[in-house]
């Protein structure tokens, strides 16, 4: 008996400790499988991957949101602010949109290339309405994931078809996604002289200079108005002779329009790059994004155009682009497009959106003025006349790493490492607090 009992109780603690064993080797083993990556090693597909650094201008912002500070200012981002601070949704945007929700268009798809009256009215506000292109139909207009977009479309069908140098020669400096845009799309990339950093202008004389020493029949970037991220544009006199040198050199002129009309106010007159150009003869290409002047950011509504020598030639060139366009999204998004089409085939909210651009760059040209006025006032010894001189959104400041670093530091404002800030984060109520910060900064 005495026995029977030693032996289920063996038994019973035998059979516990198996399970327990058994239980330590399925948990040790699936957390495991759970590292096992499904190429049967030890480690995951992805384990090689290194950390990669943040993006130059949505780190400053990411910066700016987690100080708690209640003084913090963001001058990092390249987006329009009204003097409160605010976002600003655009009054003839939003009456685009009370249209367009009336009429409930449809979801479907867009073609590849995007609406065509969309791309008629993007090419008509750049190349203007009596455009020899427009009416010879010597111009294909295809619509881009906003700027960016236009941009890399533009990219490709060059390496694809560009039957010169394919290289792209991008001022120095210039907006940071312009090398990766290119060399991504298997394209080299070199730099011509562009700011003057002792003028806090534009190098002139350096810019033609290295223009003239481009290989021929290479691809050169302008940007149209309104550079980024200097704020620093040639004068119409100087755009004439940069024309007369890219066409010696026998250069294609890529143009990124990214801010017609926040520059001057005046979408014809920012355009006056493009325009002349045009008339000088050379055939181009230009990406233009509805992002800033139209406040659509998010909505990333833009378009490539490139002229072309004739209709026939316009029908083939389209054909590729739409193959380019194909594997990399299939087809545009609709909504934001349908907005700029509104606004710019209605003649009134044409109008009133005109007033609006005007109103913007209006807003930036005075904060510039303002922040100068106060930068005098608080006793700057410094000349700051650039500040006044550039243009468009962004103001090169001159500031170096270490003066932007105490700026963010010692007054919460954040910019970029570059001494750029974005003069649509300068408001009436914050420009004396930024131009006591600047001054403590660069004094002696
Ligand atoms: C010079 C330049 N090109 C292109 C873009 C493209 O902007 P998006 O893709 O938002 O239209 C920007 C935006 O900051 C820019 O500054």
């Amino acid at each position: 008996m005495q026995y029977s009992v030693q032996l289920i109780r063996s038994n019973f603690i035998f059979s516990y400790c198996f399970k327990c064993v058994w239980l330590v080797f399925l948990v040790q083993f699936s957390s495991k499988m759970a590292a096992v990556g499904s190429n049967g090693s030890e480690t995951s597909w992805w384990s090689d991957v290194e950390m990669g650094p943040a993006d130059p201008i949505l780190g400053v912002t990411e910066a700016f949101r987690r100080d708690t500070n209640p003084k913090k200012i963001n001058l990092g981002v390249g987006a329009y602010r009204d003097d409160d601070g605010k976002p600003y949704v655009l009054p003839s945007v939003l009456k685009a949109e009370e249209i367009l929700a009336a009429e409930k268009p449809d979801k479907e798809y867009a073609p590849i290339q995007g609406f065509p009256d969309f791309c008629k009215l993007s090419a008509q506000l750049a190349l203007g309405e009596d455009s020899v292109h427009l009416k010879n139909e010597t111009a294909v207009t295809v619509q881009g994931i906003s700027g960016t977009g236009s941009l890399t479309i533009g990219a490709r069908f060059i390496k694809a078809f560009f039957p010169g140098v394919k290289c792209v020669w991008i001022p120095i400096p210039t907006w940071g996604n312009h090398i990766k845009v290119f060399t991504q799309a298997g394209l080299e990339v070199k730099q011509y002289r562009y700011y003057d950093p002792n003028t806090c202008g534009f190098d002139y004389q350096g810019a033609l200079e290295d223009i003239k020493n481009i290989p021929q029949r290479s691809v050169i970037l302008l940007h149209a108005c309104a550079h980024n991220p200097t704020g620093v544009d040639p004068k119409p006199e100087q755009w004439k002779e940069i024309s007369k040198i890219v066409k010696d050199r026998q250069l294609f002129p890529f143009f990124d329009m990214a801010y017609q009309g926040f520059a001057s106010g005046n979408v014809s007159k920012d355009a006056f790059a493009v325009r002349s150009f045009l008339e000088d003869g050379h055939q181009v290409a230009l990406a233009q994004s509805f992002a800033k002047n139209m406040g659509l950011y998010g909505e990333r509504a833009g378009a490539l155009t490139l002229t072309t020598a004739s209709k026939e030639e316009s029908v083939r060139v389209l054909s590729q682009l739409k193959i380019v366009i194909r594997p990399l999204y299939s087809s545009p998004p609709i909504h934001g497009v349908r907005l700029v089409t509104k606004i710019l085939s209605d003649p009134e909210l044409k109008a009133q959106w005109l007033c609006e651009v005007k109103g913007m760059a209006e807003r930036i040209i005075s904060m510039r003025a303002l922040l100068k006025e106060q930068l005098l006032k608080k006793g700057s010894a410094r000349n700051w006349s650039h500040i006044t001189d550039q243009i468009g959104m962004f103001c090169f400041t001159g500031l170096n790493p270490a003066q932007v670093e105490r700026l963010t530091n010692d007054f919460h404002i954040y910019l970029t490492k570059d001494g750029r800030i974005s003069m649509a984060g300068v408001s009436t109520k914050n420009a004396e607090y930024i131009a006591n910060a600047i001054h403590e900064v660069t004094k002696a």
